[in-house]
């Protein structure tokens, strides 16, 4: 499988990754087995795959004991994100969650350590147990010196950071602690990201990784209508506020654009012969700036057609089909990334 440089390391990750997110189960995504889970590591590493994303926070924990269960004599094939809270940006809870992540994970050293959501005041959590961190916002020259102190001590390869817009990139920039990479949401329905982030990553050198490239499973052809969608996945920004569990935005959503666009996706996908989920995963690998596009492929037969998309190329011409089949939601949903707030409240910027 192909494999991208990832910023300006001499990280080469393979351009279909793997979202963990599933694994370990848990309320968002239902009961998943360990075997599945071993199963499909070793048949993703044997395709090809070689970069696992996970994080502290899916399914408490879960995901990443689930993983480290997988990797079990096959660490060193793998390359291995996760991702902290930026409500434990502190020195000491920076370093606590790193060993933390180290134990469930089986091993001595995390190849890219990610801040999972920028520090701002949405962030703030009050803790009363330690007193650097009572009732003040995170420091973010503080947390990037210590990550990269655990860098210096081997604990972790790259720093890395997750939903960050230009202007805290360039606050992370500001400190001088190198970031590899930022981990992004890009799909057909997701392109927020292409106006001002992705130009600004090139220019750079960040390494842009795409995760949800799938919107969740509406790209994967699994619904006959967006009615058929879990309200927990029906929160973000593509649906009408009122649609989704625990919404944070006020929007309507862009589900007519959406209902009206995955036909048209599908007779693309008809024209080629090939699946609307490798049309969806090909089309977001098309952009050579994006190093990677993590799907959460948690069965044999998901993942054998997922690893196809990697092998599509698609001609400019279709790319650029696409493009316009999906500009009306585009249009509709705005550059903002965050798909979760509406942009006055937006989280990325
Ligand atoms: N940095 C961040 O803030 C952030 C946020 C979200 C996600 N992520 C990362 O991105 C990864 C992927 O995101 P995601 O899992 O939320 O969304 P996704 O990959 O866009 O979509 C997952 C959905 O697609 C379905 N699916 C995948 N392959 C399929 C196939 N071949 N056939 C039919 N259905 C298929 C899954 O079905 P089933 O439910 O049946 O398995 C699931 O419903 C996560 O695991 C995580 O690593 C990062």
């Amino acid at each position: 499988m192909e494999k991208r440089r990832l910023g300006n390391s001499n990280l080469m990750v393979s351009v279909l990754g793997m979202g963990c997110w599933q694994y370990g189960g848990g309320t968002y995504w239902g009961d998943q087995s360990q075997n599945d889970v071993n199963t499909i590591v070793g048949e993703a590493l044997d395709l090809g795959i070689n970069y696992f994303d996970t994080a502290e926070v899916y399914n408490n924990g879960e995901s990443e004991k689930s993983l480290g269960i997988a990797l079990k004599n096959k660490r060193e094939q793998a390359i291995i994100g996760t991702k902290f809270n930026p409500a434990q940006a502190y020195p000491s809870s920076i370093k606590k969650a790193c060993e933390n992540s180290l134990k469930r994970l089986q091993t001595d050293y995390i190849d890219l350590y990610m801040l999972h959501w920028p520090i701002h005041s949405h962030s703030i959590r009050h803790f009363t147990d330690d007193e650097e961190i009572i009732n003040t916002s995170p420091n973010i020259q503080l947390a990037f010196e210590t990550l990269n102190q655990l860098r210096k001590e081997g604990k972790i390869r790259y720093i890395g950071i997750s939903n960050h817009g230009i202007n805290q990139m360039q606050e992370v920039r500001s400190t001088n602690i190198p970031f590899l990479c930022n981990e992004l949401p890009y799909n057909l329905f997701s392109r927020g990201i292409e106006k001002d982030i992705l130009p600004n990553c090139e220019e750079n050198n960040v390494g842009v990784i795409g995760y949800m490239p799938l919107q969740q499973g509406l790209l994967t052809g699994k619904y006959k209508n967006l009615d058929e969608v879990k309200p927990m996945q029906a929160r973000s920004r593509h649906f009408h506020y009122l649609r989704g569990e625990g919404t944070r935005h006020r929007e309507k959503g862009a589900e007519e654009e959406i209902t009206r666009a995955l036909p048209e996706i599908q007779d693309i996908a008809n024209e080629l012969g090939v699946h609307i989920i490798e049309l969806a995963l090909a089309w977001t690998i098309s952009d050579q700036r994006i190093s990677t596009v993590v799907a959460g492929s948690r069965t044999k037969k998901h993942l054998d057609l997922n690893v196809q998309a990697a092998y599509l190329k698609l001609d400019d011409k279709i790319i650029q089909r696409l493009n316009e089949i999906t500009k009306p939601i585009l249009d509709k949903l705005g550059s903002n990334p965050d798909y979760y707030e509406t942009r006055v409240n937006s989280r990325i910027f």
